[in-house]
C-alpha cells in the first residue's frame, strides 16, 4: 500500500464539445488509460477521485465525477486538485469548441452551417500554475509526430513533472487499443533546483526518457505510478 494516505486525481476519456442539441465535436479517446491508473492507484492504497467522460468497469471504492465537456471537466478538476497530492491529466481535452450552441437542431433543409471555434481552457497548464512544491503533476502527449520535442516542451511550458507521451498512430498503442506504448518524460531534478533556467537549458540537461515498450494499460499505469512514487520520494 505505497499511496496509503494519498489523494490522486484522475481524469479519463475524450471531451464532448456541442453543437446543437443532438451533436457533438469528440475524439478517439476511450479511457481505458486513465481508468487503468485510477484502479492501479487505488490497488495502492490512495484515494482515488476519477474525472470521467465515460463510464468503465472500476472498483467500487474510486469517487467518481461524471463530465461531458472541457469547461465542465475543468471545474471538477479545478474543484479537487488543491487537495491532492497526485494529479494524473491522462483525459483527451478538446482544445476548440463551438463558440457558441444552438439549443435546438440545425435542419438539413437550412443547409450546412458553418462553425466558429473557441478555444477551451488548458487544464494542465491552469493545475501546472497553481500548484504547490509538494504536488506531483503529470500530463500526457498525444503526439502523431516529434514525440520527444513535444513532450519536452509540454513538461516545460505546463510546468508538469511528468509527461506520458504516446505516439497515437503506432499499431498497438493509443485510443481504445488495451495495450500502450509510451515514453515517460520527467525532470531528473526538482523544479526549485531548474528555476531561472532556460527551456532549451532544462531540456537538454535534465529530463529523464523512459521507454515502455507495447505492454497492457495496467502495466503502463503501474510503471507511471512507480516513477510517480520516485518522484515523491525525492519531494520528501
Ligand atoms: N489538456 C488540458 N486541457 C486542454 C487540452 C489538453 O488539460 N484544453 C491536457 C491533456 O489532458 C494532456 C495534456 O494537456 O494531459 C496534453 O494534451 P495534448 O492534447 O497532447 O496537447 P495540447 O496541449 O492540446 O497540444 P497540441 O494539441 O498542440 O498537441
Amino acid at each position: 500500500m505505497t499511496l496509503a494516505g494519498k489523494k490522486a486525481l484522475v481524469t479519463a476519456g475524450g471531451t464532448r464539445e456541442a453543437i446543437d442539441a443532438v451533436r457533438f465535436i469528440g475524439n478517439k479517446s476511450s479511457g481505458k488509460q486513465g481508468y487503468a491508473i485510477a484502479e492501479e492507484a487505488f490497488e495502492r492504497g490512495a484515494d482515488v477521485t476519477l474525472v470521467a467522460t465515460v463510464v468503465r468497469e472500476m472498483s467500487a471504492g474510486i469517487d467518481r465525477l461524471l463530465v461531458e465537456s472541457a469547461a465542465e471537466m475543468r471545474e471538477a478538476v479545478v474543484g479537487c486538485a488543491g487537495e491532492a497530492d497526485i494529479v494524473i491529466m491522462a483525459a483527451a481535452v478538446a482544445d476548440f469548441r463551438p463558440s457558441s450552441v444552438r439549443p435546438v437542431k440545425y435542419k438539413k433543409s437550412e443547409g450546412v452551417p458553418t462553425l466558429t471555434l473557441e478555444p477551451t481552457a488548458d487544464i494542465l497548464a491552469e493545475l501546472g500554475q497553481a500548484k504547490s512544491a509538494s504536488q506531483v503533476l503529470v500530463g500526457f502527449a498525444a503526439e502523431s509526430d516529434n514525440l520527444e520535442a513535444n513532450a519536452c516542451r509540454k513538461l516545460a511550458e505546463k510546468n508538469a513533472d511528468i509527461i506520458v507521451a504516446n505516439n497515437i498512430i503506432a499499431a498497438g498503442a493509443g485510443f481504445d487499443s488495451d495495450t500502450n506504448e509510451v515514453m515517460i518524460f520527467s525532470w531528473s531534478e526538482l523544479a526549485s533546483d531548474l528555476a531561472g533556467r532556460t527551456v532549451d537549458q532544462t531540456a537538454a540537461e535534465t529530463i529523464n526518457q523512459l521507454h515502455v515498450p507495447s505492454v497492457s494499460k495496467r502495466e503502463v499505469a503501474s510503471v507511471l505510478l512507480d516513477v510517480v512514487e520516485s518522484h515523491m520520494a525525492r519531494l520528501r
